[in-house]
């Protein structure tokens, strides 16, 4: 069974998805670690709860990214890790990691890329008045949410919808397209 672990920085709804499909038996797979920069954030907890073992740090206590890279390589070696799966980490993957798991790491972004990389993108999205925007699951390059695309999903935005509202129905989408992105990478173990 493939060994996995999740970045993560923030709510962990999409880490929550990934542990409820592993529990329900809907994902074979290992979540043998959280790697995350926010040691206070929600998906801390959630990973406790759910009793997957959890890397937090904070970067400032580090002398530079390579430094922390370097700690979480370390980590992930130890765990036998597989895939990385990124889910709301909020930092650019750097060379130390990308040159041990370059074609083996994926995220998950809250538009239809290339439209809205970066930041707020639902925000974004809103801001530009688009009628669509989506989903899109992608492999990690050293860019800002360039990497190929392996899954995208649409969602219509209405006249009435708020940041928020939008971002509920994203989210609702992330979740399952998520769980059945990650579900046949790890199948197929096909990479980029
Ligand atoms: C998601 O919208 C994801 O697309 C983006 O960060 C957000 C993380 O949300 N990369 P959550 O912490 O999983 O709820």
């Amino acid at each position: 069974m493939s060994r996995v672990a999740i970045f993560a920085s923030g709510s962990g709804s999409n880490f929550q998805a990934l542990v409820d499909a592993v529990e329900a038996g809907r994902l074979d797979a290992q979540l043998s670690l959280l790697v995350c920069d926010q040691p206070s954030a929600r998906v801390a907890r959630r990973a406790n709860d759910h009793h997957v073992p959890c890397f937090a740090f904070s970067a400032k206590d580090y002398e530079s990214k390579e430094a922390f890279e370097q700690e979480i390589l370390k980590k992930l070696q130890e765990s036998e890790i597989d895939w990385i799966i990124l889910a709301g980490y909020m930092r650019l993957i750097g060379p130390t990691l990308l040159a041990a798991y370059g074609g083996r790491i994926v995220n998950i972004h809250p538009s239809l890329l290339p439209s809205f990389p970066g930041k707020d993108a639902v925000g974004q999205a809103i801001e530009a008045g688009v009628k669509v925007t989506g989903v899109t699951i992608h492999y990690v390059d050293a860019g800002m949410d360039t990497g190929p695309i392996i899954a995208q999903e649409a969602v219509a935005v209405s006249e009435d919808d708020t940041r928020e509202s939008l971002q509920k129905k994203i989210q609702l989408v992330e979740h399952r397209l998520y769980v059945d992105t990650v579900k046949s990478l790890l199948h197929s173990e096909v990479k980029s």
